[in-house]
């Protein structure tokens, strides 16, 4: 009996759940393990100087993302599901083509885990997407998502989420159009609009009330800037967008949008 537990005991500790990466694309789903990974040929040492979430220079062991990616159309979304569940979505065509923006999969060597991301939290692995260059592309601090157990490649949310685009009379340079792209690039991975989205976090941006019509003058803006400098509690999840993510521009396009929508209610 005891050699029989032992036994067990070796094999359970030899299939111990190596982490795992789901890469689901439309040609088929692929699992790889950290090893499978770290045994890539591609696979590189890399330094990254301004980490967005351990707000430190790191090192990391990566690959290119676009490695991965292999047939993945440009006009794609990329959602990536944390192991909590909580989900980023990023454009394909940045990390395809990130005009110099660089994105690399952070794998954590099993066994030698990275630092905690905070007083009783764990690490950002057991993947994490980090950029080199991130000003060359824009990208933001959403897009950085960690914890990352699956990458699921998406349609474009426009299509995707009928309810949440503009009016398609619209002139193509309208702002609204910007704003909606803005929107997607920063808000849709926490904000559903309409009632669409895969969002779960923070409230719907539309229904029953746009912000736009409750918020007054200046307060839309000052809260995408900081939250905290319009309300302010110790749990609250917002992050702030500076000007270095969000240009005054964005912000204008991305009012216009949400003012735009506020007339183009869907009751559910
Ligand atoms: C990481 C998740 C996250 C992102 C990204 C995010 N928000 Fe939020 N937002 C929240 C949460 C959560 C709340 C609820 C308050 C809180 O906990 O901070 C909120 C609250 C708000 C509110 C206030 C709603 C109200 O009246 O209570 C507005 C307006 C808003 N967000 C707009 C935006 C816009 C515009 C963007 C994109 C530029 C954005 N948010 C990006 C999570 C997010």
């Amino acid at each position: 009996m005891r050699l029989i537990i032992g036994l067990m005991f070796l094999l359970y500790a030899h299939l111990a759940p190596a982490a795992t990466l789901t890469v689901e694309t439309e040609s088929g789903s692929r699992r790889l393990s950290t090893e499978q990974l770290l045994a890539r040929p591609d696979v590189r040492e890399i330094q990254v100087p301004g980490d967005v979430s351990y707000h430190a220079a790191m090192r990391y062991r990566a690959v290119p993302l676009k490695a991965l990616l292999d047939g993945v159309p440009d006009d794609a979304h990329l959602q990536f599901v944390a192991l909590d569940g909580f989900t980023a979505e990023i454009p394909a065509s940045l990390i395809l083509d990130g005009h110099g923006a660089e994105a690399w999969l952070a794998i954590e060597p099993t066994g030698e885990t990275w630092p905690k991301l905070g007083e009783g939290k764990p690490s950002a692995g057991p993947f994490y997407l980090v950029w080199l260059h991130p000003e060359a592309g824009h990208v933001g601090p959403e897009q950085w998502p960690y914890q990352v157990a699956a990458i699921k490649v998406l349609a474009d949310p426009a299509a995707r989420f009928p309810a949440m685009r503009p009016d398609a009379r619209l002139p193509a340079d309208a702002p609204a159009r910007r704003g909606f792209a803005i929107f997607q690039r920063n808000c849709i991975s926490c904000h559903t609009l309409n009632g669409q989205g895969d969002a779960k976090l923070g409230p719907d941006l539309n229904i029953p009330h746009s912000p736009t019509e409750y918020l007054r003058g200046d307060m839309l803006r000052t809260l995408v800037r900081n939250p905290q400098d319009l309300r302010r509690w110790p749990q609250a999840k917002m992050p702030g967008f500076d000007t270095k993510v969000l240009s005054d521009a964005d912000l204008d396009d991305l009012v216009a949008y949400l003012k735009h929508m506020a007339g183009r209610k869907v009751s559910p």
